[in-house]
């Protein structure tokens, strides 16, 4: 693997492979067993939207594995005043041994990688969050006991989560359920993709049928970031999307729940429903740190 930039790039098995390397990770750090895998490495890590779990667990992951990060921000570095991806990627890419990037545009990702020399590592953007899935397949497999035969469902936005989750969980064997209004479907690309799995994949407008018999149940914001303007018209739009006691009562009766936060109680989902649940969901942010520890081994690993 020489980069990870969406989930569409990867197969079943190399994703699978990650949770695996995941999983053992997390095992050896509750044993504070450490293991010095990129000893003297440099991440860089590029962030042109906030973040708090992203930019915390990369830079905590890679100092448990033996390196260093490096952060810029695109106000306090030239890419804010319009330096073009293809020279930071040049630039960059004879400092450091990988790249992170969280941004808008994928292209701009992708566009890292082509003119780049070192690895790189999608950290969010408009169309996928990877990094957040492999953390969320880790959790949903060690609750549920594995991935294939499961159903997922999410609730709301067609955006960067619901993308990701449909490759995801399509790859590893999972049903993948999903609704939300028209109008905010996902892309072409991501329903090109899931035709191929007419037996496990289903889109709807209707939460309620989506929800049915789910075992775990997903949820995001609304309006992501950099959609701010939007906030109103988003707001009229999911009215009816809320995952919360009533809706819960469809899915299977042991059903989880997964955010990637941060969450809007109240909007996509109720105080009531987060807190019932809060045990898998901060499970889940702490699953960050060990699948970016497997994407790091992997993509900047010798
Ligand atoms: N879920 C997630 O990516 O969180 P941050 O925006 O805080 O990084
Ligand atoms: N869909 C959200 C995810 C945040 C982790 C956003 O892009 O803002």
């Amino acid at each position: 693997m020489k980069h990870l930039l969406k989930l569409l790039d990867l197969t079943g098995e190399e994703i699978v492979d990650l949770l695996d390397l995941a999983d053992r990770l997390k095992a050896e750090n509750k044993q504070g067993v450490a293991h010095p895998i990129l000893q003297g490495k440099c991440l860089g890590m590029i962030f042109e939207k906030s973040s708090t779990r992203t930019r915390v667990s990369f830079e905590v992951g890679i100092h448990q594995l033996g390196g260093y990060a490096v952060v810029l921000s695109s106000d306090g570095s030239q890419i804010g005043r319009g330096e073009p991806v293809q020279d930071t990627a040049r630039v960059l890419s004879r400092y450091v041994d990988g790249i992170m990037i969280r941004t808008f545009a994928q292209e701009e990702v992708e566009a890292l990688a082509q003119y780049g020399s070192v690895p790189v590592i999608n950290g969010l953007t408009d169309f996928c969050h990877p990094c957040q899935v492999l953390a969320d397949l880790q959790t949903i497999r060690a609750y549920k006991g594995g991935l294939e035969g499961r159903k997922l469902c999410f609730i709301g936005d067609g955006n960067n989560m619901m993308n990701s989750l449909i490759v995801g969980g399509l790859k590893t064997g999972m049903r993948v359920s999903v609704a939300c209004p028209a109008g905010y479907r996902p892309p072409r690309e991501i329903l090109e993709f899931a035709v191929g799995y007419p037996e496990r994949f289903e889109i709807t407008d209707s939460p309620r049928q989506a929800v049915q018999g789910a075992d775990a149940v997903y949820t995001d914001v609304w309006t992501s970031m950099g959609q701010e303007d939007e906030r109103k018209a988003r707001e009229a739009a999911f009215a009816g999307y809320c995952v919360d006691e009533e809706l819960m009562a469809l899915a299977a009766p042991d059903a989880m729940v997964l955010h990637c936060l941060p969450a809007h109680r109240g909007e996509e989902i109720s105080e009531g429903v987060f807190e019932a649940h809060a045990g898998e969901i901060f499970e889940e942010a702490e699953n960050r740190l060990h699948a970016q520890k497997a994407v790091l081994v992997r993509v900047m690993g010798a």
